[in-house]
Parts: structure tokens; C-alpha cells; sequence
């Protein structure tokens, strides 16, 4: 009796999937409708970034300006070889574009050159893909970055009445092209400030995690000494989440200024009750949405010129690159806030209301 039930649903649902596999044919049919599939293939989910603004916005958008288009999205969680595989499925799955912000910059050239010899665009999406052949790439001035973050610290710290002293300096991963970016535009505020970055050689955080960040401050501060150092340059919020965590942890109170980059929640908090001094906002919207944008142009056959070209080692790739801005204690309202990041609600949580009542915000 059993089997028979079993068997009788097995039937049914093999029917139906049968019936609407016919449906699904049929419909697509005519084709011509201009769809088609795009892969969108992110780094990691540490940072907060990807999955809370990137994703949503850019399906948001492709959805928008093709109803046919498919997205599929793969999220590499910081392995290279996870992602070659997820680029190889995508491509194996049909994918027309390939929106790729690579975990290792140099090694995703593999996933480039599988492309190209498919015919598949790629898009460089945040960070560069080196030395292989790639159609665009889009991403805000990165240098300008490190720039931003190097001057604000500079400057608070002469605002204190420092013009001298250590800065612990704690670089992204070293397989992201933005890192090197960061830390060259960073140097550029830095050097011949009268500070001096530490340790020497520069160092640069594995796969960006919170949590080395962490474990290398402590390693400064057991080596500096608490009161050893003046500043801190982070270069993103979770990197300087966790210098901040071992800061405290050592009982450093108050923590010395301290610069990151991602305006994520967590650290707009921290930078409203003083423990981070600055971040770095990169507006999510017009950098997914331009991607998508031009994501579906590829799909339909449309290669618009950008108008700026960035060499990647393998020639001039057509790029977009956007404006970043400093947000601090003093401009959260016309930053994040203003462009619908965060409602002051999200950010004045019972933790910080005394803070956000001091800072303005509530
Ligand atoms: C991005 C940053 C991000 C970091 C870690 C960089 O390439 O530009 O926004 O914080 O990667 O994922």
C-alpha cells in the first residue's frame, strides 16, 4: 500500500514536472525576448557589503531593465578555487555575461580567458581582474581611497596636537588589487607627514579577515606598548573592527583615531561613540547599477564606451570609476543617512542613544 502511495506521488510530480517543463518550452519558444543569463560572482560575506547592498541592488536593477534576464549569483566565501568553479558553472549554466569581483585578482585571469575563449564579456566588478583580457571593469578610484583615509588621520591627529609619532598600518588582503591601491593612495597622505607607518614591510591582512586584523594589532600592541603608538590605518571597517576589539581588550580607552572604509553599520556606530574616528563610503547604488546596466547591454549586444580606460596589464580596459567620500562623526546625516543606507533608527539602537544625541542624530 505504501509503495503504491509513494509510487502514485513520484508519478504525479514527474508529470507535472513534465507538463510544466512543456509549458516552459513553449513559452520561450519565440524567442528573441532579449534575455539571457548573468552571472554575478562576488568575493566573500564577512564584509557586509556584498550580500546587504551589492546582491539586492544589482538584481534589483537587472530585473528592472530586463524582465527576461536571469541572475545567477555565487558568493566565493574567500576561496579562489571556489570561485573558478562557480565562474565554470555559471558558464557551463549558459551565462551570456560574467560580472566577476575576483577574490585573487591575478589568479581570476584563468576565469577571464575561459570566458573570452567562449565569447562570454567579462565585467571587472570592484576590483580589477590582472593581466587577462577583460571587457569593462567598475569601481570607485581606489587610490583616492587610501588618500581620503591617510589625510583624515593625519589631520585629526595634528587636531590633537600630534605631528609625530607611529601609525600601526593594517593593508587589506594581498590578493586584492584594491588593497595595493588602498595602501598606495594611503602612503601618498602618510609619508612625509611626520608620522611614520608600522611595521616595515607593510602588512597586509589574509583574505581581509576581522579577525587576523585582530591578532596582528595585539602582536603591535604587545610590541609598541599601549600609549606606542598614535594612530591606526585600517582599510576597511572589518579590519579596523578588529584592531579596535584589541585595542580595547588591552584596556586602551580612549582608542586612538582610527580610519576604515565600507560605511557599514557596525562602524558608523562605532564612529558615532568615538571609537572609530572615519570610514570610507563608496555609494553601493550607482556602482551595482551601473554594472547592471551594463551587464544587460552586453546581454542585448550593446558595448557602450565609458569615456576613461584603466590598464590591467593586459591592455586598456573601458572603466567606470566612481567618487568615494569620508564619512565622520560630523556628516552621517548627509552621507548614509541622506542616501538611505541606514535610517538614523537602524544606527541609534538603545546602545547608542546618549552617543546619538550627542553626535545630533537623535
Ligand atoms: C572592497 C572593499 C571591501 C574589501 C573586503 C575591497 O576590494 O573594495 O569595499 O571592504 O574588498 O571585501
Amino acid at each position: 500500500m505504501r509503495k503504491r502511495d509513494v509510487l502514485a506521488v513520484v508519478t504525479a510530480s514527474l508529470l507535472a514536472l513534465a507538463a510544466a517543463g512543456c509549458e516552459s518550452g513553449s513559452d520561450s519558444g519565440g524567442g528573441g525576448s532579449g534575455g539571457g543569463k548573468i552571472a554575478l560572482l562576488l568575493p566573500e560575506s564577512q564584509t557586509t557589503r556584498y550580500e546587504q547592498h551589492d546582491r539586492p541592488l544589482f538584481e534589483a536593477k537587472v530585473k528592472e531593465l530586463c524582465p527576461d534576464c536571469e541572475v545567477i549569483y555565487s558568493n566565493a566565501q574567500q576561496d579562489q578555487s571556489r570561485q573558478q568553479q562557480q565562474a565554470e558553472a555559471a558558464l557551463n549554466n549558459g551565462a551570456k555575461v560574467l560580472v566577476l569581483d575576483p577574490v585573487d585578482g591575478a589568479a581570476a585571469g584563468t576565469i577571464a580567458s575561459l570566458a573570452k575563449s567562449k565569447g562570454v564579456p567579462v565585467i571587472s566588478y570592484d576590483r580589477l581582474i590582472q593581466n587577462a583580457p577583460i571587457d569593462y571593469y567598475i569601481s570607485f578610484d581606489n587610490e583616492r581611497v587610501g588618500q581620503l583615509q591617510g589625510e583624515a588621520l593625519v589631520n585629526r591627529l595634528k587636531e590633537q596636537g600630534k605631528t609625530s609619532g607611529d601609525i600601526v598600518m593594517i593593508n587589506g588582503s594581498p590578493t586584492d588589487n584594491n588593497a595595493k591601491q588602498f595602501n598606495k593612495g594611503a602612503h601618498s597622505a602618510l609619508d612625509n607627514s611626520g608620522f611614520k607607518t608600522v611595521p616595515t614591510p607593510d602588512y597586509f591582512t589574509p583574505e581581509w579577515k576581522p579577525e587576523n586584523a585582530q591578532k596582528f594589532m595585539e602582536g603591535q600592541i604587545a610590541q609598541l606598548g599601549k600609549d606606542g603608538f598614535a594612530g591606526v590605518y585600517a582599510a576597511n571597517d572589518g579590519t579596523a573592527g578588529g584592531a579596535i576589539a584589541a585595542m580595547r581588550a588591552a584596556g586602551i580607552d580612549p582608542v586612538p583615531p582610527t580610519t576604515g572604509q565600507d560605511a557599514e553599520l557596525a562602524a558608523i556606530q562605532r564612529i558615532v561613540s568615538g571609537d572609530q574616528y572615519m570610514t570610507v563610503y563608496k555609494a553601493f547604488k550607482p556602482e551595482a547599477e551601473q554594472a547592471a546596466t551594463l551587464a544587460v547591454d552586453l546581454v542585448k549586444g550593446n558595448k557602450p564606451s565609458t569615456g576613461k580606460t584603466v590598464d590591467n596589464g593586459s591592455g586598456a580596459v573601458p572603466s567606470f570609476l566612481l567618487e568615494p567620500v569620508v564619512v565622520n562623526q560630523g556628516n552621517i546625516k548627509d552621507t548614509v543617512v541622506k542616501d538611505g543606507l541606514y535610517t538614523t533608527q537602524q544606527i541609534c539602537t538603545s546602545a547608542y542613544t546618549a552617543a546619538c544625541q550627542a553626535a545630533g542624530l537623535s
